[in-house]
């Protein structure tokens, strides 16, 4: 039996029931080896890429919308046609490529990542789960598999900022939100233009509940479990909600040599007290609730000027919705009392929400299947970082899989995940997918 035929024994169901079998016992009936991966061009792909942006200490810094992204999305296009995808930029600025599948009247499967980073950012955070769809794509071709459904790869724009390319598509984008400025200084509109999306067609980019057969995305832990565990494959139950805000603190600039310390209306004073409060109130219930003011700017910025305005961002994660409104709730009354100490007021303005996902059933189950098929160990567990997959819940089966993080370290340069678990991970995607493809139910 050739790769073709292979393609054949999928399509007529002459392969395992994709919720119990195993493709390992199969090929020994059959004689076949199941598809696999090429594992060292998935890692050379992967160096590649992190030219993009690189940073002397190691790791990228590719926000969205700088030269650095575009540049790795030319990369990205090039590994797409060879891998003989044929990719279009949607009107949301996300590269999105196509294979035909045998069936054309079924809806796409779609995969993939994203390869933006935060500043400062390492080389595996979105760029594994991309380069493995990629990876995916290449090796059916190779191999003359033709899928039943039509496939599409994904690369989403502007995943670390606040999936604003899979948002855009799921439709829980606003209109305000085009307005928000990126950390590369353009706003998500202008962003949207610079990579070759088209704002009066943004609507054309969404996909409507039952557009989609299924989602599935590949990414690194990104915390330190799998490794401390020793097991190969997560396998993702639910991803966290996040939401995001602009804080602004008013108070009164002023000559910091003249005015008494009784007499100040110190921004930054209130500030600290409010990063103190945002600790020690998402600290202060059971769980695995998180909050963090990752960025802080006094004005106007001199040693010899009382700060008369700050700007920082607050931002909550946790699985359950209700929670992260309970504690803002918190957190915005502990402002206004921290306000009344010296004559400051806080204004919030929200940024953005992912709202928190559970993963499919079946997609669970198929994906632990393929980790079986491929002799891997695998555990069931939450995502503690946000992925466009939770935007693709909302409108199809979802699933995902995570690799190993070597010392749970990431968004930062020394962000590592060793090859042989990439090669894993990507050797799950494909038999996933080739599983939820041949499932009567997708
Ligand atoms: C994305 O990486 C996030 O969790 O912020
Ligand atoms: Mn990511
Ligand atoms: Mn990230």
């Amino acid at each position: 039996m050739n790769r073709r035929e292979f393609g054949a024994a999928v399509a007529g169901g002459l392969l395992s029931s994709p919720f119990a079998g195993s493709l390992g016992r199969l090929s020994g009936v059959f004689g076949l080896t199941a598809p696999r991966v090429d594992g060292a061009r998935l890692n050379r792909h992967l160096t590649e890429l992190s030219r993009f942006g690189a940073n002397p200490q190691g790791g990228v810094t590719r926000l969205a919308y700088s030269d650095a992204d575009k540049q790795a999305r030319e990369y990205v296009l090039g590994l797409m046609r060879d891998a003989k995808l044929t990719p279009t930029i949607d009107a949301a600025g996300n590269i999105i490529a196509s294979r035909p599948g045998r069936d054309a009247g079924r809806k796409p499967i779609l995969f993939g990542s994203h390869i933006d980073s935060v500043p400062e950012g390492g080389n595996y955070d979105g760029n594994v789960g991309s380069m493995s769809a990629i990876e995916v794509a290449q090796t059916l071709a190779e191999q003359g598999i033709t899928t039943r459904h039509p496939l599409q790869v994904v690369i989403w724009q502007n995943e670390e900022g606040g999936l604003y390319g899979s948002r855009a598509v799921s439709g829980q984008l606003t209109p305000e939100e085009l307005q928000n400025v990126s950390r590369s200084g353009k706003t998500i509109a202008e962003g949207i233009t610079f990579l070759g999306g088209d704002l009066q067609r943004l609507a054309s980019a969404r996909r409507a509940k039952g557009d989609i057969a299924g989602y599935l995305e590949l990414h690194i832990e990104q915390g330190g479990t799998l490794e401390r565990d020793h097991i190969d494959i997560g396998i993702v139950e639910g991803i966290v909600g996040i939401k995001q805000w602009e804080v602004t603190v008013t108070g009164f600039a002023n000559h910091a040599g003249t005015t008494p310390m009784d007499q100040r209306h110190d921004a930054l004073l209130a500030a600290a007290r409010f990063v103190e409060a945002v600790n020690r109130i998402v600290t202060s219930v059971p769980g695995r609730q998180v909050g963090t003011v990752g960025r802080i700017q006094a004005l106007p910025g001199a040693p010899n000027v009382i700060p008369g305005q700050v700007v920082c961002t607050l931002e909550l994660r946790d699985l359950d919705a209700a929670k992260i409104d309970t504690l803002y709730a918190g957190i915005t009354a502990e402002a206004t009392r921290i306000g009344r100490q010296n004559g400051t007021t806080f204004a919030f303005r929200m940024l953005h929400e992912n709202v928190p996902a559970p993963s499919d059933s079946r997609m669970r189950g198929l994906i632990a299947a393929a980790a079986r098929d491929l002799s891997l160990t695998s555990r069931v567990m939450p995502s503690g970082a946000g992925h466009d997959a939770q935007a693709m819940a909302t409108l199809a089966p979802m699933g995902m899989i995570f690799v190993p993080s070597v010392a749970g370290i990431s968004h930062a340069p020394k962000e590592f995940s060793k090859p042989a678990d990439i090669v894993n991970g990507a050797n799950v995607l494909l038999l996933a997918l080739l599983r939820f493809d041949e499932s009567p139910r997708s």
